[in-house]
């Protein structure tokens, strides 16, 4: 059985809805165990992520970046960065934010700088907008065209659960494609 965190920060709700439909993608895959963790939480505790295989980071977008909570968690895995613990695991990430683009490929960058540091393995979003095969732009797949992770888009004062279905189909999608590579690089024990 493979271990994943999904690490994330949420201070209205969105992400965190987005991460349950990450998790729920992840539950489609056999052999995987996925877990919600607050970034909060594990930046005082971050020795526990070395028990995981696999991350995937989700973030607010706050002023093109990660949030503050956020980059504490980051900062708090200093000391595993210096012995290279989570070395050869796999790591993806995700943002949520309010404008069609607002600068949230940023934040992803960010991610991605973060795992790379820590010798991580990068896990993309690849799935082709559906827009371009005839599927309504709302309900379509990848809508707002990211690969380098997934990106979804709700107003900022809209209730928490505020996605267009194209949205939430691709957090779906995107969990379960994380699960699915996490199945192909473990080596059974
Ligand atoms: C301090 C702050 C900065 C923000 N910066 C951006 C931004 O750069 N781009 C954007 O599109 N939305 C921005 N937003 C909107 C949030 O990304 C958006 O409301 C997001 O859904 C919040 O996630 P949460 O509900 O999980 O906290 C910002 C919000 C705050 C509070």
């Amino acid at each position: 059985m493979s271990k994943l965190a999904i690490v994330y920060h949420s201070a209205h709700g969105h992400t965190e809805f987005i991460a349950r439909q990450v998790l729920a993608g992840t539950q489609d895959v056999e052999d995987v165990e996925a877990h919600l963790v607050k970034a909060e939480d594990i930046a005082r505790t971050p020795d526990e992520l070395v028990d995981y295989d696999g991350f995937i980071l989700g973030s607010p977008t706050y002023l093109g970046g990660v949030s503050g909570p956020f980059k504490s968690f980051m900062d708090a895995t200093g000391r595993l960065w210096r012995t290279q613990q989570l070395k050869g695991k796999l790591a993806a990430g995700f943002t949520v934010s309010s404008l069609p683009a607002g600068d949230k490929q940023s934040t992803l960058l960010s991610m991605f700088v973060f795992s790379m540091q820590h010798g991580m393995l990068w896990v993309g979003n690849p799935i082709l907008p559906e827009q371009h095969s005839g599927v309504p732009y709302d309900e379509a797949a990848n809508r707002l065209g990211s690969w380098s992770g997934l990106m979804a888009q709700a107003g900022h004062s809209a209730p928490s659960d505020s996605f267009v279905p194209g949205d939430v189909k691709t957090a779906k999608m995107f969990g379960r494609h994380f699960a699915e590579s996490l199945n192909r690089v473990m080596v059974p024990a």
